[in-house]
């Protein structure tokens, strides 16, 4: 910092820009503008990959894979519960009711896959908050896949859960230990 006092003119190239500070300038203001521009490029330094920047990380980013290895009897617009988690990153997502909670407004990835049983229907949509989004009707004889898979805005304390469909009482969805039941969500960008 000290040498810089001595040098008539400072240039630095920042972005491709060069920028002058007079040597009419007090060695006070000098101090401060050098320190500013020492700050800026830490931090440019910082935003870029491997830097140590305020960059998004595994810790603030929602994610989470929650499944279930068992059946779940669901009632009439019950929310089926995915009970197990993979992933569960700000723990945005509750085994205990089955819903996922925002904790960021974003642009966010959800899939599902969920099974009937043998000779079953299972009628099952996604919900953001009280609106119904994708659907998933699966029917007849074998054990059948349905999924899911959308991209909604949400904002901050939006509400994202798989519900039953109204007016169809007892239906299973099926699981066991090979974990045919999944529901998984990620912020893709804020
Ligand atoms: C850095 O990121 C964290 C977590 O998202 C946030 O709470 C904090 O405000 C950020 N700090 C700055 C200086 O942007
Ligand atoms: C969704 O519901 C939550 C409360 O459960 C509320 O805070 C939020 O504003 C609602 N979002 C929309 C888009 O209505």
């Amino acid at each position: 910092m000290f040498i810089l006092q001595h040098l008539p003119i400072v240039c630095l190239v920042l972005s491709g820009q060069i920028c002058v500070v007079s040597s009419l300038c007090s060695s006070k203001l000098e101090n401060s503008l050098f320190d500013d521009l020492i700050g800026m490029m830490l931090k440019l330094k910082g935003s870029g990959h491997g830097g140590q920047g305020n960059t998004s990380t595994q810790k603030d980013t929602p994610a989470f894979t929650a499944y279930r290895n068992s059946i779940q009897s669901l009632s009439s617009n019950a929310v089926v519960k995915f009970d197990k988690l993979w992933t569960n990153t700000m723990n945005a997502y509750d085994v205990s009711t089955g819903v996922f909670t925002a904790p960021l407004p974003g642009l966010y990835h959800f899939s599902a896959v969920v099974m009937s049983e043998d000779g079953k229907t299972l009628f099952l949509h996604l919900w953001h908050n009280d609106t119904k989004t994708a659907g998933s009707y699966t029917q007849g004889d074998g054990y059948k896949t349905g999924t899911f898979d959308v991209v909604l805005t949400l904002k901050k304390g939006d509400r994202i859960y798989i519900r039953c469909k109204g007016g169809h009482d007892s239906q299973n969805i099926f699981s066991n230990g090979d974990n045919y039941g999944t529901f998984s969500g990620y912020l893709l960008v804020k």
